[in-house]
């Protein structure tokens, strides 16, 4: 029997794409690729693996169940890993709608169409079949300074449109595996960083107005905690938990590296004025500049990540320092990736949510 492909949703956008290269890689199995191509999405962060064989990309959204059902039927992947969703908080909170469309309504139909494939598979294949679902850590909430990181018992309490949405994709899964039997995992990881993220996300954006000598805008006094962990570990993560994951489990993903956004931005800027010198900007921290807060910003995020450990012996390679000089080196080596994303969608966005912050 030939070998049998993974169907990833959002294999064109930051995480996703960086999955799909990581996936060609190191694993036997093709992929196809089902992605919408909004303004996160881009083939060219897939440029790597466009002639190879084991790769097919197909423009759909997940809410399209008659392209997800013929999808399946004719490539009868063995896995779905959905990273396809609405991602950025800020958008959440000037355009919910979009949201709760793809992260809610999408994966809903995602779920069932999978259901329908996986529900007529004999039985040894739906014993084997499994549906990764790709979340975040914020359906938790946020932490006060001392209080212990988010487990996989934590409460659910989201409190950006962005992470209810999030949050109610989840519940769907859950009651997916929990009504249905569906082989369903879900992951919860804290903030990525990494090549082909979209400049609107704090590491990216600060780097793209460092090299332009623009203001670098952090949001209310800077304090605000993320844990920060390398895309290419949290691929990694994803790939084991296909391959040994328990279904029904979620798993939490983090790199035990939290950070202040200032904390973040300063490192930033250190990297950029040691690697590429601005002889009219001696320290490009001089252009931080707080801006009005995000409204409702959580304050904190930590992740307990004992279970992923111990159950599956995952741990991040990368270092945040490594990390980010690496993150950095790539904005700067791909300058035309960033020119080609900058242009259009990017420039009404930044006028949208800064204008009324500054
Ligand atoms: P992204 O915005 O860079 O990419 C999302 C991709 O999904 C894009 O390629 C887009 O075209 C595609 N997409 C959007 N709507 C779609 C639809 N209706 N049908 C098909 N494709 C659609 O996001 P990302 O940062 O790569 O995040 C990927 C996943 O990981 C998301 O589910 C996100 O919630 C989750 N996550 C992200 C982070 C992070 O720090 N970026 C952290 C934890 C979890
Ligand atoms: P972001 O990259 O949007 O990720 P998330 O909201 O999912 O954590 O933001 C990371 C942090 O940086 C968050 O606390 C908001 C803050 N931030 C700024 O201070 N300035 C900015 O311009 C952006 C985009 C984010």
């Amino acid at each position: 029997m030939s070998i049998r492909p993974i169907l990833v949703t959002g294999g064109a956008g930051f995480i996703g794409s960086n999955f799909v290269l990581q996936w060609i890689a190191a694993e036997p199995e093709p992929v196809v690729n089902l992605d919408k191509l909004t303004y996160a999405g881009n083939t060219s962060n897939l440029s790597a693996v466009s002639g190879d064989p084991r790769h097919v990309f197909v423009r759909a959204d997940i809410g399209d169940t008659e392209t997800v059902g013929r999808l399946l039927h004719q490539h009868k992947p063995r896995a779905v890993v959905n990273f396809a969703a609405e991602s950025h908080v800020d958008r959440s909170i000037h355009g919910p709608a979009e949201f709760i469309r793809t992260n809610v309504v999408g994966t809903f139909d995602l779920l069932e169409a999978t259901r329908i494939y996986w529900s007529a598979l004999p039985e040894d294949e739906r014993r084997d079949f499994r549906f990764v679902h790709v979340s975040s850590d914020e359906v938790y909430g946020s932490l006060g300074p001392g209080d212990p990181a988010f487990t996989e018992s934590s409460a659910y309490a989201p409190n950006s449109p962005y992470a209810a949405s999030k949050a109610a994709s989840d519940h769907l899964v859950r009651a997916y595996h929990h009504t249905y039997g569906l082989p369903a995992i879900t992951t919860n990881c804290s903030n990525n960083y990494g090549p082909f993220q979209f400049p609107e996300k704090l590491i990216p954006l600060v780097i793209h107005n460092a090299c332009a000598g623009k203001p670098l805008p952090v949001y209310g006094d800077g304090t605000n905690v993320r844990d920060w962990l390398y895309v290419g570990d949290h691929c990694a993560a994803v790939r084991l938990i296909l391959r040994k994951g328990r279904v029904g489990e979620t798993y939490n993903i983090g790199g035990r590296s939290e950070k202040t956004n200032l904390e973040v931005v300063r490192a930033v800027c250190a990297i950029l004025d040691e690697i590429r010198p601005d002889p009219l900007i001696a320290q490009r921290s001089s252009l931080i500049t707080f801006v009005t807060d995000r409204p409702g910003h959580d304050r904190r995020y930590a992740m307990d990540t004992r279970k992923i450990e111990s159950e599956l012996a995952w741990k991040p390679r990368e270092r945040f320092g490594t990390g980010l000089r690496k993150t950095v080196e790539w904005y700067l080596d791909n300058a035309k990736w960033v020119d080609g994303v900058t242009s259009g969608d990017y420039r009404k966005w930044v006028a949208t949510n800064y204008a009324s912050r500054i």
